[in-house]
């Protein structure tokens, strides 16, 4: 049996600003399975692996009973509360049977007409008249989030402020004090909402959340705030920035974008195609659950484990030129949502935002490009990837 080495390549990446993609095409060839540094990834006290293949990560994702999702209660599960990320077994399986329905593809045609264009529309109605803007900065950091509030049913006046919560958990395991400040702040606002919505049922997800029943089972209050406090970062955080590397795709690919325009039914394959080149989560974490190995490696019981969703997506086993931004290859799965029991929850919701947001803006944006004037943008981050900023020049409505 071999064993996990630490690389011999240098493979320090900032958190935020970094470009993890050359180092984990080393790793792939050189050492799929590799030991790194777990207090880097916040994991004083037990030895981290990071498995980088795509058949390893997505035989990892597949085999809870091996590799256990219990350790995502110590990690962000700090800042989140209880929480379905961290949760194995049948624990998983019924409270997922509970809000699992409101996002089924179906259940969620409803909100196109409602929420998801009337939202896109006003954000549109700012920027069309003016000729040029920042993408990132006065659109897919707003439309996500504002549709997340609308959806489970908080006032989109404090979308703005449900945007910074959502960052500051996300990256509470870098800045703990202001991640926990955030995590209570989000539990104080929650609880009236919560409280009215048990008297008085809307058609919204916190209605469905606290009425929610299986067997005469009901959700405990500290799995509603658990989940809540997990969703809002979950549909915000991630849709937003994916839909910043669908666009810096599109505008760096001018070709690409004017097939598109000229054919709307290509969106899908641009969306597939951009989860795959550049999703906007990057890893997710498991422990072992037992003595074990992957690809050979022996793994520890009680070891950390990044499984490198981002890395596997980009494995040269499976697609040819996989740094390629190419939505004429062949179609394959991804693993941009995940694999097994935990897939994403959000992945029927995050591609309707995308398709109806893309449509959105290549109508109302006409001529779209790249503004000269400005730096080019810049997909960055180790674990959550996105542009800081994408501006653009269009013909103003
Ligand atoms: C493009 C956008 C998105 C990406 C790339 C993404 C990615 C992921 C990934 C990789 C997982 C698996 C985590 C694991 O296996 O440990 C996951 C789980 C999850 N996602 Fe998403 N997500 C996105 C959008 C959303 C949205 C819009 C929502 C909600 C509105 C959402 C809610 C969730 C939830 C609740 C889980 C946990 C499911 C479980 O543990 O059973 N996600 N997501």
């Amino acid at each position: 049996m071999s064993q996990a080495t630490t690389p011999e390549f240098d493979f320090e990446v900032d958190f935020v600003t970094g470009q993890p993609y050359p180092w984990w095409e080393q790793a792939r060839h050189e050492c799929p399975v590799y030991r790194a540094d777990a207090s880097t990834m916040g994991f004083a006290d037990r030895p981290l692996f990071g498995i980088a293949r795509y058949a390893d990560v997505e035989g990892v994702l597949r085999d809870p009973q091996r590799f256990s999702s219990a350790i995502n209660a110590e990690h962000i599960g700090q800042y989140m509360g209880e929480l379905i990320l961290a949760m194995d077994g049948q624990e998983h399986r019924s409270y997922r049977g509970l809000v699992a329905h409101a996002f089924r593809a179906s259940a969620l045609e409803r909100w196109d007409e409602a929420l998801i264009g009337p939202t896109i529309g006003r954000l549109l109605d700012d920027i069309a008249p003016r000729g040029r803007a920042d993408l990132v900065r006065d659109l897919t950091s707003q439309y996500p989030v504002q549709v997340i509030c609308g959806l489970v049913g908080v006032p989109l006046a404090d979308s703005a402020q449900f945007h910074e919560w959502a960052e500051q958990i996300n990256t509470g395991p870098l800045h703990p004090e202001v991640g926990m400040a955030a995590s209570r702040a989000m539990r104080d606002y929650l609880a009236p909402i919560v409280e009215d919505r048990r008297a008085h049922p809307r058609d919204d997800l916190i209605s469905d959340l606290v009425h929610a029943e299986i067997d005469g089972e009901r959700l405990s209050d500290e799995k509603i705030y658990g989940f809540l406090r997990l969703l809002l970062p979950a549909g915000a955080e991630t849709t937003f920035r994916v839909m910043g590397n669908a666009l810096t795709a599109l505008v760096t690919h001018p070709d690409v974008l004017a097939r598109v325009v000229a054919d709307r039914a290509l969106l899908p394959v641009v969306i597939e195609e951009t989860l795959r080149w550049e999703t906007s989560v990057t890893q997710v974490s498991r422990v072992a659950a037992v003595d074990t190995e992957v690809d050979g490696c022996p793994i520890p019981k009680g070891a950390a484990i990044s499984v490198l969703t981002g890395s596997a997506d980009r494995d040269e086993a499976r697609y040819e030129d996989p740094e390629q931004f190419d939505i004429d290859r062949p179609v394959q799965n991804h693993l941009a949502f995940g694999t097994g029991q935990h897939q994403c929850l959000g992945m029927h919701l995050a591609r309707l935002e995308l398709r109806v947001g893309l449509d959105a803006i290549l109508s109302r944006l006409p001529n779209l490009r790249l503004d000269p004037d400005e730096p080019p943008p810049v997909i960055a981050g180790l674990a959550f990837r996105g542009p800081m900023t994408l501006p653009v020049r269009f013909d103003p409505a």
